[in-house]
């Protein structure tokens, strides 16, 4: 980050204390930073300490009380190659979600022409107040990263999710931000996520418990870095927040396989996180199989095809990412699939690990190569699992 023009937002809780330490730790890696504070964020940390620490005078006022001189939000924002609010307050993000512009915080947010990136920090009832998380949601969807609250003790004694996140780590998501902005531009990906159902009549299938969040998350991971992202989808109810990713939503193993080739026919990369089904019924039932007089029934399945497989035995330059979930003799296991499927990587997660797997937010994973290195990460939230594991792919995409 040296060198770079960071705005850092200050809003008025308890976490204001801490944004003295992210400012020290920015300005130690040399980036240039201006604090914008808001009224109530100066009953938290004089305007001195920040401009002390950044060498800059704070911007909080719309004038200069003395001289009347204009603090011009435009210009900020115009000279900001990032703005940082932390902490951001429930009220502060809720200004932000709706451009209620009423202090020079939510006005240089209003004007800020390059990323914008929040620490929420609040008490755990705000946090999941259904108010604060449509906030949020508004927030990324109109592009803004979340540096996602940690869970532990609030200053108000209770324990839950809503601190800030420490400066560390809010300076290293600042850092990889920088490191990773547009690395991926001009590189077409295709995610697969999610499980897929295989019908056995018109209200019946054979299902699995994907719940398609790593897939999700690896795909918004891809087009924050300015990747050209297809995501074909099984039937999951999850939403994308980036609206850059092209969504194709099939449901059987059958419309998976086709979707896929398809997209990755002029892809640069595939990354297969769908749990497909290895079987089909032979045949969908038109109609609803009644139960009278049945006592027994043989459901007869047949092979699907493998996708991964598939792409392998034509893989061109393509680089082809699989994931394997086992529950035994997972390294095996993982070896044995990266070679028979021809894929570059394989990211293996265990079901054993309570930390990891479906339906959970976080994951744990191995990344091991075709050249046999094995990489072993700690249990992580899915979105920073996502992070990793697309480092890993543009380590070898980018050379
Ligand atoms: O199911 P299996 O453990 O073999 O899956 C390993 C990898 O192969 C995963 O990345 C999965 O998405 C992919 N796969 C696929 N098509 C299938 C089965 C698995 O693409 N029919």
């Amino acid at each position: 980050m040296k060198g770079k023009h960071i705005v850092l937002g200050i809003s008025g809780g308890i976490a204001a204390y801490k944004a003295a330490y992210l400012l020290r730790l920015l300005i130690k890696r040399g980036a240039e930073v201006q604090v914008v504070i808001t009224p109530n964020g100066k009953e938290f940390i004089t305007p001195a300490t920040l401009a002390a620490l950044s060498g800059k005078p704070v911007v909080s006022e719309f004038f200069a009380a003395n001289t009347g001189e204009w603090h011009s939000h435009v210009d900020l924002g115009i000279w900001a190659d990032l703005m940082v609010v932390a902490p951001a307050t429930a009220s502060t993000i809720g200004k932000m979600a709706n451009g209620i512009a009423d202090n020079m915080l939510i006005t240089t947010y209003l004007s800020a022409k390059e990323q914008v990136m929040v620490a929420p920090a609040m008490d755990l009832d705000m946090w999941r107040h259904p108010s604060t998380q449509r906030n949020i949601a508004t927030l990324r969807r109109d592009g803004v990263i979340i540096v996602e609250p940690a869970s532990g003790e609030l200053a108000s004694g209770l324990t839950g999710k809503g601190r800030m996140e420490e400066p560390e780590r809010i300076a290293e998501a600042i850092e990889r931000y920088f490191n990773n902005v547009e690395s991926l531009k001009g590189r077409r990906v295709v995610v697969t996520a999610g499980p897929t159902y295989e019908n056995i009549d018109p209200v019946r299938f054979i299902g699995n418990y994907s719940s398609g969040k790593m897939g999700f998350a690896i795909a918004e991971e891809f087009a924050s870095r300015g990747a050209d992202v297809t995501l074909v989808a099984g039937p999951v109810s999850l939403n994308l927040e980036n609206e850059s990713v092209r969504r194709i939503n099939v449901t059987s193993a059958r419309e998976m396989h086709t979707a896929t080739l398809e997209a990755a026919a002029d892809a640069d990369c595939v990354v297969l996180a769908a749990a497909v089904a290895d079987y089909a019924p032979e045949r969908s039932e038109e109609r609803k199989i009644k139960r009278e007089g049945v006592e027994e029934m043989t459901l007869r399945l047949v092979r699907n095809p493998d996708i991964a497989a598939s792409l392998g035995k034509e893989k061109g330059d393509r680089l082809l990412v699989g994931f394997a979930l086992e529950t035994d003799h997972e390294l095996d296991n993982a070896h044995k699939k990266l070679e028979k499927k021809n894929l570059d990587m394989i990211v293996l997660n265990s079901l054993r690990d309570p930390e990891a797997g479906f339906m959970k937010d976080t994951n744990r994973i191995s990344i091991i190569s075709r050249d046999g290195e094995v990489k072993e990460y700690p249990a992580k939230s899915k979105r920073e699992v996502a992070a990793d594991i697309v480092d890993a792919v543009t380590a070898r995409l980018v050379r």
